[in-house]
């Protein structure tokens, strides 16, 4: 198992945020209204496309919904009531998120578009002002695009050059290959990814850090897969940076976070300008405002951040730990399942050492064929590079197909994907005679 930051059962169960003992996670699928549809003429809908964005439970839809009926206008800036109701509800959303990384102050949860947008703003923000010509951005080639085009187009900006590690034949990737690429490459920024979008394979946030802070690294967890499924500890971590966004969370579209570490942020200029994120300007220059509105140019995503607070006071009262462990037991399932099939093959690590995500490849059926077919059974599921063009020719193939669980998925429905495949193999690729595309 790699190390993790897994928190114990008494902390998931004490963060119920009303102190009420946690929910059971087989009922928490009722919560979700859209769960409850049937697609082509009568199908049951099976979400597995988690990985890309997950539904939202009632309680986010309803939080959002009250916003607008009760309490919304701008933040920051109105002298009435109801700007007043707003700041204070956006900015409890924002204890509520330090809470949730178990940040060291909510000065340093700063809100923004998504993981991409934060990922943007370190790139911007950090790397114009630390990054020049011949340095080193270190990177693993297990990245999502969001966490490797940024770092490309400062390298366009500041002569810098962007590297990777390779994964080894088991889609891990050893300290040994990161000690030996930070002590040979000395980069400046070590980004990576908490748990890959595509092989599920989990990295150790805490060690790596670790190392790459020896070496002299700043360093940048991209934790879009990790932080909706299981507790994340930023003071643990000890990274500079991480990126994480509310739709893969239960929450809605629109609003992500980026943790950074205070004397981090307070050294390093924003990158938007407008709206409250000044102190004062004049015809001449401006001041930043301090943190954390120096980095939330414009009006802030303000419903998004109260269904963001909804989202994880709903996921405390089920608690990170039967979420993890459930999607853990889905996983496993599918992926032994899928891994039995003649002429299907899982890319990825085996289940205990990714978490609750399994990609697949049909011998002789394009994944999107195999994603249109499983759609007739009702089955969800993403098909393509998933934003990681790199990770797929290092695997030597361009597309996957891709299950990805969350908690209010059963058991029944990864057998169902099983059974799903094993009929789109029989009815495309039977054996002796191969489609290719
Ligand atoms: N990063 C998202 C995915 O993996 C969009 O599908």
């Amino acid at each position: 198992m790699p190390e993790t930051t897994r928190p114990d059962a008494t902390r998931a169960q004490a963060a119920c945020s009303d102190g009420s003992p946690a929910k059971s996670i087989e009922s928490c699928r009722e919560d979700f209204p859209i769960l409850q549809r049937e697609i082509r003429d009568g199908v049951p809908l099976i979400f597995l496309d988690n990985a890309a964005s997950t539904q939202r439970p009632t309680a986010v839809i309803d939080a959002i919904t009250e916003c607008y009926s009760n309490f919304y206008a701008n933040v920051h800036r109105g002298i009435h009531t109801l700007s007043e109701e707003s700041t204070r509800r956006y900015e409890q959303a924002r204890q509520s998120v330090a809470r949730f990384v178990n940040a060291k102050s909510d000065h340093e949860v700063i809100f923004t578009a998504g993981t991409t947008a934060a990922i943007n703003t370190v790139a911007r923000s950090w790397g114009d002002t630390h990054v020049g010509q011949g340095d080193v951005i270190l990177l693993t080639i297990a990245e999502h695009h969001a966490n490797i085009v940024p770092w490309h187009q400062l390298a366009e900006r500041a002569g810098c050059r962007v590297e990777f590690i390779p994964l080894r034949e088991d889609f891990t990737i050893d300290d040994a290959a990161v000690q030996e690429h930070l002590e040979r490459l000395r980069p400046k920024m070590f980004a990576f990814t908490a748990a890959s979008n595509v092989i599920g394979t989990e990295f150790p946030v805490e060690r790596w850090t670790a190392m790459a802070r020896a070496s002299g690294s700043a360093v940048l967890v991209d934790a879009a897969q990790v932080a909706p499924h299981r507790s994340i500890d930023v003071q643990q971590w000890d990274a500079d940076f991480i990126a994480f966004s509310g739709h893969k969370m239960c929450g809605p579209t629109g609003i992500g976070v980026l943790h950074g570490k205070e004397q981090m942020l307070e050294a390093i200029p924003p990158f938007l300008g407008g709206g409250a994120m000044i102190a004062r300007v004049t015809t001449s220059g401006f001041e930043p405002a301090g943190l954390p509105e120096k980095f939330e140019a414009g009006t802030p995503p303000i419903a998004e951040a109260i269904g963001l607070e909804a989202a994880i006071h709903y996921l405390d009262s089920i608690g990170m730990d039967r979420i993890v462990a459930h999607e853990h037991e889905l996983c496993r399932r599918a992926d032994e399942g899928l891994r039995a099939l003649d002429g299907v093959r899982v890319i990825g690590p085996t289940s205990d050492k990714k978490q609750g995500i399994v990609s697949f490849v049909v011998d002789g059926v394009h994944a999107h064929d195999v994603a249109q077919q499983l759609d007739t059974h009702g089955i969800a599921v993403r098909a393509g590079h998933h934003c990681t063009m790199p990770l797929h020719k290092a695997l030597g193939v361009t597309a996957t197909s891709r299950a990805s669980f969350y908690l209010y998925n059963n058991l029944d429905e990864a057998d169902r994907l099983i059974s799903a495949v094993s009929e789109v193999r029989q009815k495309f690729a039977p054996s002796g005679r191969r489609r290719r595309r």
